[in-house]
Parts: C-alpha cells; sequence; structure tokens
C-alpha cells in the first residue's frame, strides 16, 4: 500500500517520493521474455536453467572465499588472507557476469541470498572455522563442483546455438575457476621450506 502526501505543503510538491510501494510479481522465477536473439525459447530455457544453477553455486562460492578470507589463521596467514580476497574479487565480478547473462536470454537471475542457497549445490560449511587445509579443500571441492557443469552442459547448449553462454563459460566460468584451484592447490603440497628431503651430507 503507497503513502502519499495527498496535499504536500508547497515546498514538497512535485518532489515527495511516493514510499512504501508493493506490487505484484511481473515475470515468475524459470520463466524467458520473447526476446529477438535468434534462440529457441527451448534454448533460452535451457541455458537459463543452468546458468541460474551456476549463478547460485558462484555466489556460494564468493561467500566462502569471504568466509575463509575473514577466518585465516596461522603462519600463512597474511599471503592467504590476500589471495582468498582476490579470488573472491574475481568470482565476485563473475556472478555479475552470470547473472547478466540470464537477464540478456530473458530470464530472471537468482539473487536472494535465501533463494540462492535452495539452489546452490556446493555443500554448507560449518559455521564456526575449520582447520587451513580443510578450509581450502572446501574451497577446492566447490571449484570441482562449478567446473563440472560448463563441462556437462556444453554440448547440449552448443547444440541449442547459444554461443554466448559458451563464450562466457569458456573465457569466464572455465579459465578463471581452472586459475583459483590451481592457486589453491599449490597451497596443499607438503614441501619443505628450507632443505630438501634427500640432501647428502655436505661436503667439508
Ligand atoms: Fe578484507
Amino acid at each position: 500500500m503507497s503513502t502519499r502526501i495527498d496535499d504536500p505543503s508547497p515546498a514538497l510538491r512535485g518532489s515527495q517520493p511516493w514510499l512504501h510501494q508493493h506490487g505484484v510479481e511481473i515475470q515468475r522465477f524459470g520463466t524467458v521474455r520473447q526476446f529477438p536473439l535468434g534462440l529457441s525459447r527451448d534454448a533460452r530455457l535451457y541455458s537459463c536453467q543452468r546458468l541460474n544453477e551456476l549463478l547460485a553455486d558462484t555466489q556460494i562460492l564468493h561467500a566462502l572465499y569471504k568466509k575463509h578470507h575473514w577466518l585465516m589463521r596461522g603462519a600463512t596467514f597474511y599471503q592467504l588472507h590476500l589471495l582468498l580476497d582476490k579470488q573472491a574479487g574475481e568470482q565476485i565480478a563473475l556472478v555479475d557476469q552470470i547473472a547478466e547473462r540470464v537477464q540478456t536470454l530473458g530470464g530472471v537471475a537468482v539473487g536472494d541470498p535465501r533463494h540462492v542457497a535452495e539452489i546452490a549445490r556446493i555443500p554448507r560449511a560449518p559455521d564456526g572455522c575449520e582447520e587451513v587445509p580443510a578450509m581450502l579443500s572446501r574451497l577446492l571441492e566447490a571449484h570441482d563442483l562449478i567446473l563440472t557443469d560448463p563441462h556437462e552442459a556444453a554440448a547440449r547448449v552448443a547444440e541449442l546455438g547459444d554461443d554466448g553462454r559458451n563464450d562466457l563459460m569458456v573465457s569466464g566460468v572455465i579459465r578463471t575457476g581452472e586459475t583459483h584451484a590451481w592457486f589453491l592447490a599449490e597451497h596443499l603440497v607438503e614441501t619443505p621450506l628450507v632443505r630438501a628431503a634427500d640432501q647428502s651430507p655436505a661436503a667439508d
């Protein structure tokens, strides 16, 4: 129910916003509008459905990056604190690109975090803090899950003709995700810091 000052003072006339407005939903989630894109409705529906799953998982991955950026600790705190924030920033940029691809196809992008949680497939992390290697493994597993989707969907999407989605997948989601996974995985290699394991005794 909107509230209006029916008789605003002359000083406000023409400037008073209509406040507390509520309305009906004008497009339901899971539907696509007809846009002249040279793509069938089935192709756009399929792409939007897969993109919304990916969008939900990418939003969860971004949230996990921030959580672990905040909760990081130990000898490598500073390095990992900065790395996880950098990768979080790159994931949130992908979130925007995926969401806008859904809109470009005439769909409705999932946005409310409570709706995101219903769609996302990445398992929920404990509310508390895990050990550092477990935090990194959790992020790697989330990447693995996300990277499976573009590979699975690629053939079907190519068949339906949505080249724009494939371009976003390859140049954005896959390349960024693979690089992020590489940077995380290298932190899980147990490697001596100063002396290699097989050193023969130093000659006098
Ligand atoms: Fe920060």
